[in-house]
Formats: structure tokens, C-alpha cells, sequence
């Protein structure tokens, strides 16, 4: 089918053109992690603080885009694969038109997580493992999800029914333990390590 399509290259303006204009790299930050490990509420606090430095920013989250883009997708396997594969094309468009921004996604597997870096591209990425364990999640619980999980309502949910699959040695750029620190101390570990890769052209 691919031999019928004509991609046509955009000349108006380039990615670098277009990162001059907005003086900012285009850049994707990707927190993964179990649900209530704090990706979210740190996603969010990222974003007000890159905003109080003029950065413009775009926000991809789960539980938002499987209301739109993504309501065709479940949980299994194959949809979580398909999930991720559009969210990092996404991803990657806005990157290139020099937004910063940040994904927030359990990206439950390794594979998920190979994916997203082969279309975004490890220069464009900057992986973060939003870290806390299943029991600490459960206590937290602020959907009421892993309640519902223990009740045998929420088939397939993920650390319990389904793998999460913690980042091999290397593998993340950045790991944020969530367990005892507090968004604020959180934010402080991630904000001056995006920050140094979102150099001003
Ligand atoms: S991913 O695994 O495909 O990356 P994604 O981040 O898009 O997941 O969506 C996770 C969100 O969906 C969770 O934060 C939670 O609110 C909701 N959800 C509903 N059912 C499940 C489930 N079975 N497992 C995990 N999350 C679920």
C-alpha cells in the first residue's frame, strides 16, 4: 500500500526555522510508571514551571487521549502497543514543530518503551521512570482504580493482572523515586535535568 502515498517533505517553514521563532528546542519528555505513581501531577507541575520560563509546552496523557484519539483502545497487549505507537507519532510532531512535550503513559514494557524511542528518536527523548511500587500506589490510590482492581473489576490492570516492566540498567535517563519525596522535591530532581537539555538555539 505504501508505494501508492506521496509523504510530501514540508518547506515552508523547517523544524529549525520553526525552533528560532519559538527559541526553543522541540524536545520529548516521556514519565512512565505504574498509575498513581505521581506521572501526572509531576507532568502537570513540569509544565507551569517551563511555562513561568516562556516555554511552550503540550501535555499528552493517558486517561486524556484515550477519550479522543485512542477510545478505540483497551488494555490488552496489542492495544497498549498501538496506544504508545500513536502517542509517539503525535510526540514526535510536535517535537518537530519545536514544542516541548511532555508524555505522561504507564508504557508498561520494554518493547513499549523501544517503540517510543525508535519513532521519536533518542535525541529527540528524554525517558523518566516516575517510580513507585504497587503497594505504594495502592495505599495512594487516587482513582480508585487498585480498589477496584482487588475487587476483580478492572481486568488486565497493570501490576497486577499485567507487567510493568521496571527499566533495565541504563535504560531510563532519569529515575524519580515518588515514594517518600513530595511532588515539589520531585520536581526539583526532574525540572534542572530537562532543563539542561532544552538549550535555547
Ligand atoms: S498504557 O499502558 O497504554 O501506557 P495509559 O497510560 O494510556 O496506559 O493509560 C493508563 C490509565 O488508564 C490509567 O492511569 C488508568 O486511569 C486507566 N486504566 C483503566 N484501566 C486500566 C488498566 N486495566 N490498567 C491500567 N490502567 C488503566
Amino acid at each position: 500500500m505504501s508505494e501508492h502515498l506521496h509523504p510530501f517533505a514540508p518547506t515552508a517553514l523547517t523544524r529549525a526555522d520553526k525552533e528560532r521563532r519559538l527559541q526553543q528546542p522541540g524536545k520529548v519528555i516521556w514519565l512512565y510508571g505504574l498509575s498513581g505513581a505521581g506521572k501526572s501531577t509531576l507532568a502537570v507541575a513540569l509544565e507551569r514551571q517551563l511555562a513561568a520560563e516562556n516555554y511552550i509546552t503540550q501535555l499528552l496523557d493517558g486517561d486524556t487521549l484515550r477519550l479522543g484519539l485512542n477510545r478505540d483502545l483497551g488494555f490488552g497487549d496489542a492495544s497498549r502497543s498501538e496506544n504508545i505507537r500513536r502517542v509517539s507519532e503525535v510526540a514526535r510532531l510536535f517535537a518537530h514543530a519545536g514544542i516541548v512535550t511532555i508524555c505522561s503513559f504507564i508504557t508498561p514494557l520494554r518493547a513499549h518503551r523501544t517503540l517510543a524511542r525508535e519513532i521519536i528518536t533518542p535525541a529527540d527523548l528524554i525517558e523518566v521512570h516516575v517510580a513507585a511500587s504497587y503497594a505504594v500506589c495502592a495505599r495512594r490510590d487516587p482513582k480508585g482504580l487498585y480498589a477496584k482492581a482487588a475487587a476483580g473489576n478492572l481486568p488486565g490492570f497493570t501490576g497486577r493482572d499485567s507487567a510493568f516492566e521496571p527499566p533495565a540498567d541504563g535504560e531510563a535517563s532519569l529515575i524519580i523515586g515518588t515514594e517518600t519525596d513530595s511532588p515539589e522535591e520531585s520536581l526539583r530532581q526532574l525540572h534542572p535535568f530537562v532543563s539542561a537539555q532544552l538549550k535555547r538555539p
